[in-house]
């Protein structure tokens, strides 16, 4: 496989660098890498570099991901998240490259209680959502070997993320309030990279175009943001870290409680079934991805 890689420097791109590598040879770019272009806002640029590189598979972990911000910027939340990717989807089949992109639980209206499936009726209620929708429909129309892996509540281990911010607010802080009526299962970018490189491993076999398509993809399990609070500074007090905001101190509070711009859907649950009957593959349940997160976060620390 010869693989371009875009947003390598992203949640998910920085371990589809790690992922993928074995898979063979490796080109992996950001927006402002000096080279070739890997900027998803300019459509020439971008198809100058595919044509290039002539990969057979085109991963693109690049987005508009600021969900508040696409409100306020929606031409350059479309650029990235539907036109650039329409972009790349048309020069991925003029080569008969497999392209893999990953969207969001956004694009749901976020109501009801039941996961969603693939088949699901879509309906994003913020600019972020929609563009994400755009991006998914321009890359079935343009590109027939493609794989998009919706996803939800994504984390890292590098950089900022949930779990470091609560166990930060809740050693400065006698309270905190945590938003306990949205749902969904907080999912690793490890995870996601790996699954990335097991799925395009299964796509190279000889009935492998059969798996093109769109697919769920998140830990198994499911909690509130409530939860995954409590969950963390709960693990943190077990190996002896102080906190001053623990146990009932984390409470629980509707989303009313906190103004955001963009809304946040409720019921962020994905139904994986159709993942894992199509790869053989497991989902690990969220708390032993987070947990192992931690694990590292904490020892860093130290
Ligand atoms: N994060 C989540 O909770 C979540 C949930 C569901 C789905 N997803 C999807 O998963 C994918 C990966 O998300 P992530 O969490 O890894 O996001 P991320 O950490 O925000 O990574 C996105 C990458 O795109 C880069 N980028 C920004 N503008 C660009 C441009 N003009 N051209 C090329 N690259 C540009 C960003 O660079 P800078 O950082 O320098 O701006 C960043 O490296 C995205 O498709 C996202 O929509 C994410």
């Amino acid at each position: 496989m010869k693989i371009l890689l875009l947003g390598k420097g992203g949640q998910v791109g920085w371990e589809l660098q790690r992922s993928l590598a074995p898979l063979g040879e490796l080109v992996a770019l950001d927006f402002d890498s000096t080279e070739l272009c890997g900027d998803l806002s300019k459509p020439e640029e971008l198809a100058e570099t595919v044509r290039r590189v002539a990969p057979t598979v085109i991963v693109n972990a690049a987005a508009h991901t600021a969900v508040d911000k696409a409100e306020s910027e929606p031409e350059l939340a479309r650029a990235l998240n539907a036109v650039g990717v329409g972009v790349l989807a048309r020069e991925a089949q003029k080569l008969g490259a497999w392209m893999v992109h990953y969207s969001t639980d956004y694009v749901f209206d976020g109501s009801g209680h039941q996961p969603w499936t693939e088949s699901s009726q879509t309906g994003p209620p913020s600019v972020y959502g929609r563009t994400k929708l755009e991006g998914e429909q321009l890359l079935q129309q343009h590109c027939r070997r493609h794989l998009i892996f919706r996803t939800s509540w994504v984390y890292a281990a590098r950089g900022q993320n949930f779990a470091k911010t609560m166990l930060r607010l809740s050693a400065e802080r006698e309270r905190l309030t945590v938003v306990d009526d949205q749902f969904g299962a907080p999912t690793g970018a490890e995870l996601l990279a790996d699954v990335t490189a097991l799925a395009l491993r299964r796509t190279q076999a000889a009935d492998g175009d059969a798996l093109a398509g769109l697919y769920h993809v998140v830990a198994g399990g499911e909690t509130s943001w409530h939860g995954y609070a409590r969950f963390v500074i709960d693990f943190a007090q077990q190996r002896g870290i102080t906190l001053k905001a623990v146990g009932d101190a984390i409470q629980a509070v509707p989303s009313s409680a906190f103004k955001v711009i963009a809304p946040r859907p409720r019921n962020s649950r994905l139904d994986t079934r159709k993942l894992r009957g199509a790869f053989g593959l497991v989902l690990p349940h969220w708390q032993i991805g987070v947990a192992r997160m931690l694990t590292e976060t904490l020892e860093r620390s130290a």
